[in-house]
């Protein structure tokens, strides 16, 4: 069975460490997993080590593959980023990038199967009327949904996602999570998603990894991970954590608390 296996991975920008030691639990095929932590705790990082972008000491295997070991276009074939940053708002149209991206990875499909990929993608994505638009002429969350398109466009097996829902509106953040929670489910894949939406990461995902600067504080499932005492630990806020009695937990703010943040 297909798995994700990441274990004590480090990695550094110059002489500073950004992971330590990090290992999350194995993930089988067929989970989401919710990355989470402040600000600058390492999740963009984590996700570069795992898309093969960012050297580091440790194992990362997916698929009986070693990431040190398999050269990028292989680890590209089965792992796609959406990442935290948008498209640049260039003259380029959703459409264009689309078939620019697709060809460039030399994805083995024909135009026609590719051309009915995208336009499932789009529709899937509310970006029909805007397949032909250049994207300076989109809003930003319309962008990041393009973002997400480009991801997608490549079927990855594991499908990293750098804060897919920041610049959503309520609509598109349910429907984006519950897509990518589709497709998890239905086809066996893994997705792994950085999220701060506490409550979108209890509904959606099968485990929450909680980050704090590049160290591990919790990992398991919602309720496990998001308590009272790790939240307050991890993002310095007071908070009341209840049962939805749906399988998973909400998290009301309560007040921040007065330590202070940034030298807790
Ligand atoms: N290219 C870089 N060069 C030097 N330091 C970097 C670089 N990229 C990130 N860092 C540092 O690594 C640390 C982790 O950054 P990272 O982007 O992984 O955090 P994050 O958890 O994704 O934060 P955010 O929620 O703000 O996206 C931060 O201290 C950041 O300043
Ligand atoms: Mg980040």
């Amino acid at each position: 069975m297909m798995r994700l296996k990441v274990q004590s991975v480090s990695t550094t920008y110059g002489k500073k460490t950004i992971l330590h030691d990090v290992s999350l639990p194995n993930i089988p095929a067929g989970t989401i997993v919710g990355l989470l932590g402040p600000n600058a705790s390492g999740k963009s990082t984590l996700m570069k080590c795992l898309a093969g972008e960012k050297k580091c000491d440790g194992h990362i295997s997916f698929d009986k593959l070693n990431v040190a070991e398999t050269d990028q276009k292989h680890w590209f074939n089965k792992v796609a980023t959406m990442p935290q940053t948008p498209p640049s708002p260039t003259a380029l149209t959703p459409t264009e990038l689309m078939w620019s991206t697709a060809r460039a990875l030399a994805l083995p499909i024909s135009d026609r199967e590719l051309a009915r990929n995208i336009e499932r993608i789009f529709k899937d994505l509310g970006l029909v009327q805007f397949a032909l638009s250049p994207l300076y002429t989109l809003s930003g969350g319309k962008r990041q949904l393009v973002g997400l398109a480009l991801a997608l466009i490549r079927e990855p097996e594991l499908l990293l996602l750098d804060e897919p829902t920041s610049a959503l509106d309520l609509h598109w953040k349910i429907s984006v999570l519950a897509l990518v929670h589709g497709k998890v489910k239905s086809e066996g894949k893994i997705a792994l998603a950085a999220l701060h939406d506490l409550d979108l990461a209890a509904r959606y995902c099968d485990i929450l990894v909680l980050l704090k600067q590049g160290r591990i504080v919790a990992s398991g499932p919602p309720f496990d991970v998001l308590t009272s005492q790790n939240i307050e630990r991890v993002y310095h806020v007071e908070t009341e954590i209840s049962d939805t009695g749906k399988g998973y937990p909400r998290i009301d703010v309560i007040a921040p608390l007065k330590e202070n943040h940034e030298n807790a």
